[in-house]
C-alpha cells in the first residue's frame, strides 16, 4: 500500500491518517480470537489495572503469538511507513492494549516520542505509531483522542507520572494541553474493527477510562527506522525492543493463511529481556 501525494500532504499537517476497515472482519478473526489466550497467561508482558485482574496492556505478542506475528510483517502497514521514512523498519514496540469494559483505565495526554527520547535515547522522531482496533471503537469505549497538528511542536515539556495509573508515563500538564486544543481541537476517529490509525510519535494523544459495556482492544505497533535506532537499554527488552533487524514483510494475504513465522519467546521471556542493560 502507498500514500497519495494528498494523504502525505494530510499526514504532515495533522500528524495521523485514519483508515477505516483497512483490514476485514475475516483478517481480523484470528486476532481478535488470539487476546483471550494472551491475557489469561501470567507472563511479565501482561501489565494489569490498578487494583484490578484486566489487562492493560501486552507487550511483545509478536514474538510469542502466529497471528500477531503476522499482522508484525503485513505490507498494508509497513510499506506506508518504509515510504514516509524512506528506509527499513524494526519493531520498537508491540502492545496490545485491553481498556475493557467498566476496568479500562485512562491513557493521560503524552507524546511518544517523549518516552522514547527520555527513557531509551531514540535520536530522533523517526517511529511511527500504528494503532488497529480489534473491536469496534465508539464514543463510549475510551477512543484515542488527538489534538491534529500538535506533532508539528516537537517535544514538549512533560512529567514522569508514575502514579495515576499501573503504567509510567511522561505526562503533559493541563495548561499546556489547553493551549493547544485552543489551536488544534481534539479529534477522536472511531470505527468497526480493521480500522487503523497512523500517527506521528509527537502528535499529542490520551484516552478517557473506559465506563461502557463494550471492550476498546487496540493493537499499537512502533516501527522504527532501522538508522534511528534506540541507545540506551534501560528498559526490558519486552516494552523497547534491542533487535534492529530490519522487517521484511510477508504477502497481503498473510492473515488468511498460515505463514511460518519465527516466534523465539514462544516457551517464555528470555531472562535477558527482562532486566535493563543498562541504567
Ligand atoms: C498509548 O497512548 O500508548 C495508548 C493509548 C490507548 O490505548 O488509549
Ligand atoms: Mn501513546
Amino acid at each position: 500500500m502507498k500514500l497519495t501525494p494528498e494523504q502525505l500532504a494530510r499526514f504532515d499537517r495533522d500528524g495521523y491518517l485514519f483508515f477505516p476497515s483497512l483490514f476485514s472482519e475475516e483478517e481480523m478473526r484470528p486476532l481478535i480470537e488470539e487476546v483471550p489466550r494472551l491475557y489469561a497467561q501470567h507472563r511479565p508482558e501482561n501489565v494489569r489495572e490498578k487494583g484490578s485482574d484486566a489487562v492493560r496492556t501486552n507487550f511483545a505478542a509478536h514474538l510469542y503469538s502466529n497471528p500477531y506475528a503476522r499482522l508484525a510483517r503485513h505490507p498494508r502497514m509497513v510499506e506506508p511507513v518504509e515510504q514516509l521514512f524512506g528506509e527499513k523498519l524494526y519493531m520498537h514496540q508491540f502492545k496490545i492494549n485491553g481498556k475493557m469494559a467498566f476496568d479500562g483505565d485512562v491513557w493521560q495526554w503524552h507524546q511518544d516520542y517523549g518516552t522514547w527520547l527520555n527513557d531509551d535515547q531514540m535520536p530522533e522522531p523517526r517511529a511511527m505509531n500504528v494503532a488497529i482496533f480489534l473491536n469496534e471503537v465508539n464514543e463510549f469505549n475510551g477512543p484515542l483522542m488527538f489534538i491534529p497538528g500538535s506533532h508539528k511542536l516537537g517535544v514538549l515539556d512533560a512529567q514522569h507520572d508514575l502514579a495515576t495509573t499501573s503504567y509510567p508515563l511522561w505526562t503533559i500538564n493541563n495548561d499546556t494541553i489547553r493551549r493547544l486544543v485552543e489551536r488544534g481541537g481534539i479529534v477522536a476517529p472511531k470505527g468497526p474493527a480493521g480500522s487503523l490509525i497512523m500517527f506521528h510519535s509527537c502528535l499529542v494523544h490520551a484516552s478517557t477510562s473506559n465506563l461502557s459495556p463494550f471492550d476498546r482492544v487496540n493493537v499499537y505497533l512502533s516501527l522504527c527506522a532501522v538508522s534511528n535506532h534506540i541507545r540506551r537499554f534501560k528498559r526490558p527488552e519486552y516494552i523497547a525492543h534491542r533487535d534492529f533487524t530490519p522487517i521484511e514483510c510477508l504477502p497481503d494475504d498473510c492473515l488468511l493463511k498460515d505463514y511460518d513465522v519465527p516466534l523465539p519467546w514462544k516457551d517464555g521471556t528470555p531472562e535477558t529481556a527482562l532486566k535493563p542493560l543498562a541504567a
